[in-house]
């Protein structure tokens, strides 16, 4: 083989690669979560979503609110199906169905919502469910991607899997492998993925990484350059996000799938509720994973291709999640549940840094405290209700507003609990221990929240269209009788 032979075909490597890194040009999308106790409306949320340019977003459900709030804005939308739906969906086709359209086809009109994705389940696969989704799964896919068809949408909306990383394993990026329990149905769904043109979705969470070992390196969480690279063959790795990824790309690729196309559904660091996680360490991964991605550089396994499209988790917090996880579980968002930009970030589509909510109606500036002239000896019950209610996870070991001291933990634990009370002057009784105060109590870093009083309007839209027919047609009875 002369030189010119091998120039040619490393030029039509190229152009490959430069041709599928256009097509492919990387988006960053965000996680619209809605497990909160002060739920910003719809419409407010998609306004922070256009004046931040985010064009692409996944959502947990098929929540009509959301939706209709996304209609006509043209940002790509995933919805999801719920792990407790599969075992319905994979045993009735009339269920699928009927869940197609009513979460998909009724969106898929003129000037309604961009559904490109249904996520068939989030992380069905994870090791702690013990397999009780495993098997509804790949039954589900297929009626719901008969249903697609019979809708005529399935050229339009593609299925997909959110998978969490644990569904391979391995030390070394270039041995990675599914877990052996899920080599059957990894191979079925991968068939299934690849015969739809859909890509592969995985969550990478380098924070659950470095909080659940405390031998994993905090430098090579980020991507900031690490003394602890771990070299693979001809590879060295200077960051966890890429060597789970090629992990990945190796598991695919030992089911002959090497070149599918990855999308990472889920990745973030949350700013509060343990030690590594703070709005600093936050902004520095989120920044160095966006710049990584926007510099096409890929991965070892997949130079110059990085990944279709990557959900940061999450666009707010929510604080009513689960925290079974870690009191970390209810600060993922890059904004505040208020909408606001916890740090600087530039999420790279040429907008600058991001732009906070607007309009945000806000309960009035007023907070719940202790009663600073009464003995707080009996409080142990209210503060254990109001910590069960409303959200306290700052007050742990690694969070904000830990060392506020007894008499701050109770305050602010009344203060939480009444501004999810919506301000009611009886949620900050507390048997005479609580008393409203105008003056913010906030020390610090540790912020005491005021609550946000944003109405769902949306949601009865066909009963207040109705409530308001029903008044015109009074106010034209009182003109008429006016009249005459
Ligand atoms: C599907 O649509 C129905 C009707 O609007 C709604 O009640 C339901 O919550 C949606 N399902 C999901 C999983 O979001
Ligand atoms: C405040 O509450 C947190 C969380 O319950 C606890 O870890 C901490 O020890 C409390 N501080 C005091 C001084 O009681």
């Amino acid at each position: 083989m002369g030189i010119g032979m091998i120039t040619i075909t490393a030029m039509a490597v190229l152009l490959v690669l430069g041709g599928s890194t256009q097509v492919v040009e990387s988006a960053i999308g965000v996680n619209w979560g809605t497990i909160s106790n002060h739920r910003l409306s719809p419409s407010t949320v998609v306004n922070l979503l256009r004046d931040n340019k985010i064009q692409k977003v996944k959502l947990f459900d098929a929540d009509p609110d959301c939706l209709r709030a996304l209609m006509g804005t043209g940002i790509e939308v995933m919805v999801g199906v719920s792990n407790d739906l599969l075992a319905t969906l994979s045993s009735s086709t009339a269920a699928s169905d009927l869940w197609v359209s009513q979460n998909v086809s009724r969106y898929m009109v003129k000037g309604g919502a961009n559904i490109k994705y249904v996520a068939v389940g989030n992380e069905p696969f994870l090791s702690s469910y013990g397999g009780q989704f495993q098997s509804y799964v790949m039954p589900a896919m297929t009626n719901l991607q008969q249903s697609l068809a019979k809708a005529n949408l399935a050229g339009n909306v593609k299925l997909v899997v959110p998978c969490n990383a644990d569904a391979y394993e391995s030390s070394l990026p270039s041995q990675g492998a599914f877990r052996p329990e899920l080599s059957q149905i990894m191979t079925d769904l991968v068939t299934f993925l690849n015969s739809n043109g859909s890509p592969f979705v995985v969550n990478i969470y380098p924070f659950l990484s470095l909080y659940g070992n405390s031998d994993f390196p905090q430098d090579y969480a980020f991507f900031e350059g690490t003394t602890h690279s771990v070299t693979d063959g001809p590879n060295v790795y200077y960051n966890a996000f890429d060597g789970n990824y090629d992990t990945l790309v190796s598991a695919l690729n030992k089911l002959g799938f090497g070149q599918m196309a990855i999308v990472v559904g889920e990745i973030g660091w949350p700013t509060d509720g343990a030690i590594s996680a703070n709005v600093n360490a936050a902004r520095v991964f989120n920044q160095g994973l966006i710049n990584h991605v926007a510099s096409n550089k890929g991965t070892p396994l997949r130079p110059g291709q990085p990944p279709m499209d990557v959900y940061l988790f999450g666009l707010l917090d929510e604080e009513a999640k689960s925290v079974l996880p870690g009191s970390f579980e209810r600060h993922w968002g890059i904004f505040s549940f208020d909408g606001q930009a916890k740090y600087a970030l530039n999420l790279g589509s040429g907008n600058g840094l991001l732009r906070n909510a607007k309009d945000v109606h806000y309960l009035p500036s007023r907070w719940c405290v202790a009663d600073p002239s009464k003995d707080l000896s009996g409080v142990a019950d209210h503060f254990k209700l109001a910590c069960t209610v409303a959200d306290c996870t700052t007050l742990d070991y690694g969070g904000s507003c830990n060392g506020i001291g007894q008499r701050g933990n109770i305050s602010y634990a009344f203060n939480s609990y009444y501004q999810v009370q919506k301000q009611n002057s009886q949620s900050c009784e507390f048997d005479g221990l609580g008393i409203v105060t105008f003056l913010n109590p906030s020390m610090g870093q540790c912020k005491f929240l005021v609550g946000v009083a944003e109405q769902v309007v949306t949601k009865h839209l066909s009963l207040g269209l109705c409530l308001q027919s029903r008044f015109v047609v009074i106010w034209l009875s009182i003109f008429w009788a006016l009249v005459i």
